[in-house]
């Protein structure tokens, strides 16, 4: 993914609010890309520009060599689910659903066979540590507990790019750290790259490339 000059402006009661204000960036394959910076200074209006979920007022995304940023709603839609992953606060778990039905969602949204769903449901749940889970609702389990279902959700249809803000921001540092290892293991071993944000320091140390956001712009 390559970021060219994105600036997002936001229009809030007549006046322009200049939010990104030229950002360039690349996430190659197999990377781990972090983003940090403090609250308030762009990092979520940024990964909601890299997943389509918004689109920059200036400047352009490209994914895989296409206009991801100038693509229609519909292609857009398309990409972001065969090829994207997302583990965004608003992207929760679907409640009544179990973990093992949350992951599965995803595989069949992603037009994956359906003869590959189990193996691959029980796989990623056992890679998040929640192999004995695997049949609870949401409600049934603790707040760690639904955030690895949904890095199991994100990563099961084997996207290109995962996209993740504060991932581990409710993890202990066990926790934390088991979830990283879970990301070096996909990136080893799956074609994906990870872009996520962090505050944590001793996660910013496993990551390829930092980039640290101050008022709209890397520094
Ligand atoms: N839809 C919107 N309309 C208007 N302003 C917005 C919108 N989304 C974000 N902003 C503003 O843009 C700025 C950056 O917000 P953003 O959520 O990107 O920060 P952040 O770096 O993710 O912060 P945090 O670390 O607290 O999550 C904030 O001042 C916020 O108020
Ligand atoms: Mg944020």
């Amino acid at each position: 993914m390559v970021v060219n000059q994105v600036e997002r402006i936001f229009q809030v009661g007549g006046n322009a609010l200049h939010v990104l204000k030229g950002i360039q960036m690349e996430v190659k394959q197999k990377q781990l890309v972090m983003l940090k910076g403090r609250s308030g200074s762009g990092k979520t209006t940024l990964l909601n520009c890299l997943g389509g979920l918004d689109t920059p007022s200036k400047g352009e995304i490209l994914f895989r060599d296409k206009p991801f940023s100038k693509m229609n709603d519909d292609q857009r839609t398309l990409v972001r689910r065969k090829d994207m992953g997302f583990i965004f606060q608003a992207f929760a778990l679907m409640p009544l659903l179990s973990a093992y039905e949350n992951v599965e969602l995803s595989l069949r949204m992603a037009g994956k066979p359906r003869s590959e769903w189990k193996s691959r449901v029980v796989e990623c749940l056992e890679l998040v540590g929640l192999g004995k889970r695997m049949h609870h609702r949401p409600f049934e389990m603790s707040g760690g507990e639904q955030q690895r279902v949904a890095i199991a959700k994100a990563i099961a249809h084997r996207p290109l790019l995962l996209l993740a803000d504060e991932p581990t921001a409710e993890l202990d540092t066990g926790m934390s750290a088991q979830i990283m290892a879970v990301f070096q293991n996909i990136i080893a071993t799956e074609h994906v790259s990870i872009c996520m944000t962090t505050h944590d320091p001793t996660i910013l140390e496993v990551a390829d490339h930092v980039y640290e956001m101050v008022d709209g712009k890397f520094i």
